[in-house]
C-alpha cells in the first residue's frame, strides 16, 4: 500500500517491508489515539459546558472497570509495540550467520569499501543481490554515518571502534548511500551508490577486474611485514598468546577480568596493547599506532579471525559463497 507513496523510499532489502510494517503501524496507532483524544476534548467541552452562571458540577460517578479498561488496554498495546519493536530491532543489528563481510572506512569526505576478495572501491559498492552483507565499519577522522534509505539501514561509523550494519538487497539497482551524520564542510557530498547485481553479473563484474590480495592474504603479508609472527606463533606460546582460533572465545587477562574477543578488542589490543594483559604474559608489545592505517588494521583483524584452531578447518572466515565463481574463469 505504502509501496507507492512517493514521498518513501523503494524498499530494496529484506528489512525494509519489516520496519515499515512497523513504521506505519506506529504511527496509525498515534494518529488514531491523537484524533480521539482531541476529538474527545471538543466533544467534552461541548457536552459537559456550564449552562447557566451558577451551575455547579456533580460528582461523576465512573465504574472501575472503566478505569481498569483505559489502564489495560493501553498498557496491551504499548507492549505489543515494544515487542515487536525490539524484534526488528535485533533483527536489524544481528547479522545472520552466513553474512559475507564487507569493510567500509569513511573518512571526510568518502566512502571506501574493499571487498572480502580484495577488490577496493570509492563511493560506489556492488554487491550481489539475496545474499546477507556485513559490514564492518570505521572512520579515519570524525563520526559518520551508513545511511541507505532503500534499505532501511543506518549506523554511525566511528573512529576508534567498529560497527556493523547488516542487508540482503532484494532488488536489483543503484541505491543511494548518504552520510548522515554533519561531518564537516563537504558533508552534503558525501555519498555514494550502493549497485546491486543478479549473483551471476556480480560474479562477472569481480571476475573483469584485477581483485589485489584478498583482505585475509593482505592480513597475512603484514602479519609478517610487521614481524608479528617473531612472537605470535603457531606452535609456542611463550613470548605472545597464540592467535589460532582465539576469535570469538573468552580471553581472560591479568585483572582476571575476561571478554570475548571480537574485532574491537583485537584492535585495541594492536593499537594499544597493554590495556588489556592477556593473563600470564609481560607487556612486551610494542604499540602500532600511527604505524598502520585503519584499512591495515581491518586486514590484520580479518587474518586473525581466519586463523581457525587446529580442531577446525583451516578455512578462514572468507565465506565459500562469495568466492566459487572465482575458480571458474569463463564466468
Ligand atoms: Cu561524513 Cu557527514
Amino acid at each position: 500500500m505504502w509501496k507507492n507513496v512517493p514521498l518513501f523510499p523503494e524498499q530494496a532489502s529484506t528489512l525494509a517491508g519489516e520496519v515499515d510494517a512497523l513504521y506505519f503501524t506506529f504511527l496509525g496507532i498515534s494518529v488514531f489515539f491523537g484524533l480521539l483524544v482531541a476529538g474527545l476534548v471538543v466533544f467534552f467541552a461541548i457536552r459537559f459546558r456550564r449552562r447557566s452562571e451558577d451551575e455547579i458540577g456533580r460528582p461523576e460517578k465512573a465504574g472501575i472497570w472503566l478505569e481498569v479498561t483505559w489502564s489495560v488496554v493501553p498498557l496491551a498495546i504499548l507492549l505489543t509495540m515494544f515487542a515487536w519493536g525490539a524484534k526488528v530491532y535485533v533483527e536489524a543489528f544481528r547479522p545472520p550467520g552466513n553474512a559475507v563481510e564487507y569493510f567500509v572506512t569513511a573518512k571526510q569526505w568518502m566512502w571506501k569499501f574493499q571487498h572480502p576478495q580484495g577488490n577496493r572501491e570509492i563511493n560506489v559498492l556492488h554487491v550481489p543481490l539475496g545474499q546477507p552483507i556485513r559490514l564492518t565499519m570505521t572512520s579515519e577522522d570524525v563520526i559518520h554515518s551508513f545511511f541507505v534509505p532503500a534499505f532501511r539501514v543506518k549506523a554511525d561509523v566511528l573512529p576508534g571502534r567498529y560497527t556493523t550494519v547488516w542487508f540482503e538487497a532484494s532488488k536489483v539497482g543503484t541505491f543511494h548511500l548518504f552520510c548522515a551524520e554533519y561531518c564537516g564542510a563537504e558533508h552534503s557530498v558525501m555519498g555514494g551508490d550502493i549497485v546491486v547485481m543478479n549473483p551471476a553479473d556480480y560474479e562477472l563484474w569481480l571476475a573483469g577486474r584485477d581483485s589485489g590480495p584478498s583482505v585475509v592474504a593482505s592480513g597475512e603479508e603484514l602479519f609478517r611485514v610487521k614481524a608479528c609472527n617473531t612472537c605470535h606463533r603457531p606452535d609456542s606460546a611463550t613470548l605472545a598468546p597464540i592467535l589460532h582460533g582465539i576469535f570469538g572465545e573468552e580471553a581472560e587477562f591479568q585483572d582476571g577480568s575476561t571478554q570475548i574477543v571480537d574485532e574491537n578488542y583485537l584492535r585495541e589490543s594492536i593499537l594499544n596493547p597493554t590495556a588489556k594483559l592477556v593473563k600470564g604474559y609481560k607487556p612486551l608489545m610494542p604499540t602500532y599506532k600511527g604505524q598502520l592505517t585503519e584499512e591495515e588494521v581491518l586486514q590484520l583483524i580479518g587474518y586473525i579471525k581466519s586463523l581457525a584452531s587446529d580442531a577446525t578447518e583451516s578455512q578462514g572466515t572468507v565465506p565459500a559463497s562469495g568466492s566459487p565463481a572465482l575458480d571458474s574463469d569463463e564466468g
